[in-house]
């Protein structure tokens, strides 16, 4: 049963997507509705606001870590073991992208996922951080960088921390976050991807 509240807890925490609610308070109008209509902080960036960008990054970052950090700090008494933590990981992964309070229409889980993975282990989110700059620098895609950091982090977390049902929820972390980049794999395989700075009109 407190697996159950925790786990739900966790999911409406995700559900507060940041990129529609800080574009809003910006005066950006609704990322839903230009470039590639992710709500989520690349997308914001396009509007040119990069401080609405940042702010969007932080918080779905945050509410990603802290629904990891309630778990581990209040969790033990309420005898959430290893599994509930897994599973508050991904109720707060999925509540970003499928968010209850804007009718199931979320982002695609990256900055959340590393919220969730700081979480889990400092030095796996940094890891995982660390490899998304560096693809982020030489290729100049938000995209790509997501994409090959999501597949490194259950190599990250395997070797830090063994094989465990956490590792488990990773792994269907990544497959979900590279499910919902299915159009921007076309559009980088297509050779259509837009780059890191491009503006909303640029986006194909
Ligand atoms: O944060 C999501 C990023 O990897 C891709 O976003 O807007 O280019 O589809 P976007």
């Amino acid at each position: 049963m407190n697996t159950l509240l925790f786990t739900v807890a966790a999911y409406l925490i995700g559900s507060m997507s940041f990129a529609v609610v800080v574009s809003k308070l910006f005066g950006l109008g609704d990322p839903r509705t230009y470039g590639s209509k992710n709500p989520g902080a690349t997308n914001v960036l396009r509007s040119g606001n990069k401080a609405a960008a940042a702010v969007t990054l932080l918080g779905d970052g945050f509410k990603g870590w802290l629904a990891v950090w309630l778990a581990q700090k209040y969790g033990a008494q309420y005898g959430i073991d290893d599994t509930g933590i897994a599973l508050v990981c991904l109720a707060v992964f999925l509540g970003h992208l499928w968010p209850v309070f804007f009718r199931f229409v979320g982002g695609k889980g990256v900055a959340t996922m590393f919220g969730v993975l700081l979480g889990i282990n400092p030095w796996l989110g940094l890891a995982t951080l660390v490899t998304w700059a560096v693809i982020a620098y030489a290729f100049r895609y938000s995209s790509l960088a997501a994409l090959i950091a999501s597949i490194f982090a259950p190599f990250f977390y395997a070797l830090m921390e063994g094989a465990d049902v956490i590792l488990l929820a990773i792994v269907i972390m990544s497959a979900l976050l590279i499910y919902r980049h299915a159009k921007n794999i076309g559009n980088l395989l297509a050779g259509k991807e837009s780059r890191i700075g491009s503006k909303k009109n640029d986006h194909k």
